[in-house]
This record gives C-alpha cells, sequence and structure tokens, in this order.
C-alpha cells in the first residue's frame, strides 16, 4: 500500500518511497531569488525523475532526455492535461490540448500566420512597438521594468497581429492578472472575459475579413467542415495567452541578466553580429514554461512503473540546463556553438509562436542597448521571481543616468 504526506494527495501503490519527494513547484526553495538555479538544483540533487504529492500529485521529469520522450510521444504522454493541479481547468483549448491526429487540422489552419514570411510582415511593428516603448523610457534615467515595458511590449505586438485597437492593451492586460490568480474560479472569469472580448471581434471579421489572423480562423475548415464558434474561441484565447506572459517573462530574465552583467551588455553594444546567437542563448538559459502530460497507459521506463492516468511534469527550463547537451550550462555565452534547448517545446505541438518570440527579444535588444546602453538594478532594491506554469519575473527596478541634450 502507498502511504500519505499530511495534507497532500495519497502516495498511489505504485510508487516506491524512494522517489517521493514533497515538493510544490510553486515554491521551489530559493526561487524567488534565482528560479532557474532553484530549478537546477532539482535536477542536480533530484532523482531523474520522482514523484510529488503536491498539486494533485504528479511526476517531474528532470533531465533533458527524458524531457524530450515526453514532448515527442504523444500516444504515451497525452496533451490533455498540461496545466496543474490537474483539474483547475476543465476546457480543452486547441490545438494545445488535443493530440494527433486530432490536432493536426488546427495546427494547420493557424501555422501560416507564424511561418518566417509572415513575421516578415510585422517586423516593422515590433520593431516600432520595442522602439516606442524604450523612447519613452530612455529619458526618465529608472522604470519598473516589467510593468513599464515587459508586460508592454508583447500585448502590443498581439494587437498589430490580429489588427485589433491599440487602445485595448489595459483591458487585455487585466485580464491576463486575473487568469494569473491561483484561484480556479478567477482564472475561469478571466477565461469568460477573453470569450467575450474576442467574440466582438469574430463577428467583425466574420463580416468583413482583413488578412490578419482572426479573419483566418473565423473562415477556416476542419477535415472539410466550417469551423464551429467553440473552436475558434479555443484557438484565439491559446494564440492570445500563449504569447503574453511567456514573453513578458523571458524578457524579464534577459534583462535582469543583463543589468547585472555589463561584460554581456558592453560585448553586445561592440558586437552587434552577435546579437542573433545572443537571443538564443539568453532563451536557453532562461526557460519559462513547465508544462504536464497525461500517461496514457502503464510502462517501465528505467525499472520506474508508471501507470495510465498518472501526471508528468516536464519542466522545460530544465532542458537547456542539462550539462548532458550543453556544457557549462549556467553560464551564459553569446558564441557557444550547437545551442540546445527545449524553451518553445519539441514534437507536434512546438510553439508555433517561437520565430515571433525571437524578433521580439532581438528588438528589444538593439532599441533598448541603443538608447540604455548601462543600467543596473536600483541599489537597495531586489528582483523578485516566481516559479509556476509559466515562470516569471515579478518586479525589476532599473536605474541609469538618462542621455543628455541632443
Ligand atoms: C517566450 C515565448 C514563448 C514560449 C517560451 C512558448 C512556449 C511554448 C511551449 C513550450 C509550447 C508547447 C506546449 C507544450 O509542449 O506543453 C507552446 C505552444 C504554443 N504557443 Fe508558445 N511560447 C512562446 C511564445 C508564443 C507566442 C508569441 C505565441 C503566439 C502569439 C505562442 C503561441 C503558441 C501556441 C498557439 C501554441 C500551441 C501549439 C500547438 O498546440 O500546436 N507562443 N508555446
Amino acid at each position: 500500500m502507498g502511504g500519505a504526506i499530511s495534507g497532500r494527495t495519497p502516495v498511489p501503490a505504485h510508487i516506491p518511497p524512494e522517489l517521493v519527494r514533497d515538493f510544490d513547484f510553486f515554491a521551489p526553495p530559493g526561487a524567488d531569488e534565482d528560479v532557474h538555479l532553484a530549478w537546477k538544483q532539482v535536477q542536480d540533487e533530484g532523482p531523474e525523475v520522482f514523484w510529488t504529492p503536491r498539486n494533485g500529485g504528479h511526476w517531474i521529469a528532470t533531465r533533458a532526455e527524458d524531457i524530450r520522450e515526453v514532448q515527442f510521444n504523444f500516444e504515451r504522454f497525452s496533451q490533455r492535461v498540461l496545466t496543474l493541479p490537474a483539474d483547475a481547468y476543465e476546457q480543452t483549448l486547441l490545438p494545445i490540448n488535443v493530440d494527433p491526429p486530432v490536432h493536426g487540422p488546427y495546427r494547420k489552419l493557424i501555422m501560416p500566420a507564424f511561418l518566417p514570411r509572415a513575421i516578415d510582415q510585422l517586423d516593422s511593428a515590433i520593431r516600432q512597438a520595442a522602439a516606442e516603448l524604450v523612447d519613452e523610457l530612455a529619458p526618465r534615467g529608472e522604470c519598473e521594468f516589467v510593468e513599464d515595458f515587459a508586460r508592454k511590449m508583447p500585448i502590443s505586438v498581439f494587437l498589430k497581429i490580429v489588427d485589433l485597437p491599440y487602445d485595448d492593451r489595459p483591458f487585455l492586460l487585466g485580464i491576463v492578472d486575473r487568469m494569473r490568480e491561483p484561484d480556479p474560479d478567477a482564472g475561469r472569469r478571466g477565461m469568460a472575459e477573453v470569450v467575450a472580448y474576442l467574440g466582438k471581434w469574430v463577428e467583425e471579421r466574420r463580416a468583413r475579413p482583413g488578412d490578419d489572423i482572426i479573419s483566418t480562423v473565423v473562415h477556416g475548415e476542419i477535415d472539410g467542415r466550417p469551423i464551429t464558434d467553440h473552436e475558434i474561441f479555443q484557438l484565439l484565447t491559446v494564440i492570445l495567452l500563449g504569447g503574453l506572459d511567456t514573453v513578458t517573462s523571458l524578457l524579464g530574465f534577459i534583462c535582469r541578466f543583463l543589468a547585472m552583467s555589463p561584460a554581456h551588455r558592453h560585448l553586445l553594444v561592440a558586437h552587434p553580429e552577435l546579437r542573433r546567437n545572443a537571443v538564443e542563448e539568453l532563451i536557453r538559459r532562461h526557460g519559462v514554461v513547465a508544462t504536464a502530460r497525461y500517461i496514457t497507459e502503464d510502462f517501465v521506463s528505467r525499472g520506474v512503473q508508471f501507470r495510465a492516468g498518472d501526471i508528468i511534469q516536464i519542466p522545460n527550463c530544465l532542458y537547456g540546463l542539462d550539462e548532458r547537451l550543453n556544457p557549462d550550462p549556467l553560464t551564459v555565452d553569446f558564441e557557444r556553438e550547437s545551442i540546445q534547448h527545449g524553451v518553445f517545446g519539441n514534437g507536434p505541438h512546438t510553439c508555433p509562436g517561437a520565430v515571433l518570440t525571437r524578433r521580439e527579444l532581438t528588438a528589444f535588444l538593439e532599441f533598448w542597448l541603443e538608447k540604455i546602453p548601462d543600467f543596473e538594478i536600483r541599489p537597495g532594491s531586489r528582483p523578485k521571481m516566481y516559479s509556476a506554469g509559466v515562470n516569471g519575473v515579478s518586479r525589476l527596478e532599473l536605474v541609469w543616468t538618462p542621455p543628455g541634450p541632443a
């Protein structure tokens, strides 16, 4: 018989006691100081895979090789459960919660909007969003980076992709805040608000299609039949939410790193040709998403028994921090060759937003370092981080010397 850790989900009988750790991924020790070091410690010290009774009870895979296997083997590891605790949302979100072959037609419908040539069309809008925000901040000599930049840039870019009014920015950010609350009821209310907001524009684009992604989805076909309203909202919600917190988080991690590392800043200013590799290396070092999978069948792997119905979490940030893939993984090296990471996932659900994200980060580096090449964390303040389904920075106070009059 399995035992129980007080106040936690009872340990199922098939899980050996030596693989049980009382680990809450919302609160790894030290995460508020440095979420990546906190997770790295789990990888370095824990068993390769272990089970925790927290958040409904789930496995955690810590090695790149195992995370990759989970991402590719969708027959054994289904996306029907993606967030933890497993019962927080009853919704099936498209395309992210369905496995192949059902997944294919939804992915096919949205993918053209995310291909490099489509993102090329958005390039000037992305650069303009970054330049405007930097121009506004530079003369101030200080900012709270998360509120003043990292949350504003991705929503500005999203509104461009879907061709919606820029003035809706505060309203949409408010919804995202409510969805981020730990209370599942608040999350559900936030979701209902997203649907109500998008509903107005779905009707508008049904009547007057443009060349934006809402029009593409609204007029799309799935397996030769017209897409339903329910499917439309599921797809648009994932496209909206998929690119907000994630990009905000990466911007926050990267800016904190650069604020603390003048040598890396100076290198990028002196060698803009390194920017492309630097973006990839900064992404690798600062992974953000930890999703889960639902195990569909009983199997034994490396002597460990897994059962159908078990949930396994895959912290993508650990993939690129595994020294079996990247030597000296905690060091940020802008000239690193063969950068390997799983920050955007792998396999059939690999993030379609990866090209867009890279462009946003590149534009941030270009315009920020042009106008604010030297900046630091406000003396006496402490950046705050958190661990969650999407890791992030909650506060990052910066100061710099404003440029003098031209
Ligand atoms: C830092 C930025 C981002 C990160 C780290 C990220 C990460 C991910 C990951 C890991 C997945 C796969 C989920 C899994 O395997 O469990 C995913 C899927 C997805 N992402 Fe992103 N994402 C980012 C930005 C974006 C952006 C900018 C968009 C769109 C505007 C976007 C839209 C999506 C969509 C639609 C899916 C579902 C794809 C499918 O199920 O086939 N993401 N993302």
